[in-house]
């Protein structure tokens, strides 16, 4: 990938919590959260960090959008290293990303009508007058498929689907080059997740928007994200496009990951049962769940 397509550079990135206490401070380095992680996302690609509670995702997220400074390492972005830029860049670059949350209500102030709050996140960006401000917060919402009659509504109103439409709507209203998703559908109903997981598919193939979805649901990243990453405490133990990694991981890790979840393709489905009878065989000698990775290939179904 040439240095026109890589939209952010992730290169040897570390980071560690500070230790809580003193003591245990100075008798021990507190634990790498993040550890020497690299990676890259193109221009206009999805890509999928997942891993269990606590691999260090939200991390990763955090130090890539400069919320969070680097013990190690660097994060680039269009080039320029973002834990380096001056202060009047580093406003310039808070325009280029948004980021989704989880729980879109702590996101939206409550006293705030939707319509404003859209308006709100657009007046930041762009010099539109009110009416023209108006008009495109409604095709916002309509981008993210709500009707305009929820523009009087406050946060309070609304079905915890609709609120984290807002909230991608508000995000959008900046125009970002980049959305880290963290976790920004795990609270919701199923069919609301397809909804919104469709949203999200439309605005990369229509926009070209780069995404960083953050999830331990592999389901979700497969349907999503055209690349996975998958991070075990910090570390990055698998890469590759989506459709090979989860037919045929090559980490142990992964692999359990993978059988934890059910994936709704019988194609799929069957090949996972095979390799799992073909597993049992040396399942004596290799624990699934180990967290070094293992170089044991398996052949492909
Ligand atoms: N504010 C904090 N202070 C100290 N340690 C933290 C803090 N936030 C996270 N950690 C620790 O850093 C590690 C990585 O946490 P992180 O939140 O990045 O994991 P995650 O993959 O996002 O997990 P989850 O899926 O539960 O959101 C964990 O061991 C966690 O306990
Ligand atoms: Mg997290």
């Amino acid at each position: 990938m040439n240095d026109a397509e890589t939209l952010v550079e992730v290169e040897d990135l570390r980071y560690a919590y500070p230790a809580r206490r003193k003591l245990l401070a100075r008798r021990r380095q507190p634990a790498l959260a993040v550890d020497e992680v690299g990676f890259t996302i193109g221009r206009g690609e999805v890509v999928a960090l997942v891993g269990e509670s606590g691999s260090g995702k939200s991390t990763i997220g955090r130090l890539i959008l400069g919320m969070l400074r680097p013990d190690g390492g660097s994060v680039r972005f269009e080039g320029q290293d973002v834990h380096a830029l001056g202060r009047r860049a580093s406003r310039a670059h808070r325009h280029n990303y948004q980021m989704v949350f989880q729980d879109p209500y702590s996101s939206l102030n409550p006293r705030m009508r939707v319509g404003d709050a859209v308006s709100e996140a657009l007046a930041i960006t762009s010099e539109l007058d009110a009416s023209a401000r108006r008009e495109q917060a409604e095709a916002l919402l309509r981008r993210v498929h709500l009707d305009a009659e929820i523009f009087e509504r406050l946060p309070a109103e609304l079905s915890g689907g609709q609120r984290q439409r807002v909230g991608i709507a508000r995000a959008l209203a900046a125009r970002p080059k980049l959305i880290v998703a963290d976790e920004a559908l795990a609270s919701l109903d199923v069919s609301i997740q397809a909804q919104l997981a469709q949203v999200f598919a439309e605005l990369n193939a229509e926009e070209g928007l780069s995404m960083l979805f953050i999830t331990h649901d592999l389901a979700m990243a497969r349907r999503l994200a055209s690349r996975i990453i998958v991070l075990n405490r910090g570390r990055i133990v698998e890469e590759g496009a989506t459709d090979a990694v989860i037919r045929a991981p090559r980490d142990a890790y992964t692999r359990a990951l993978i059988d934890a979840v059910p994936i709704a393709d019988p194609v799929l489905a069957r090949a996972r049962q095979r390799e799992r009878l073909a597993r049992q065989g040396h399942a004596a000698q290799e624990d699934t769940r180990s967290t070094t990775p293992t170089t044991i290939e398996r052949t492909a179904p």
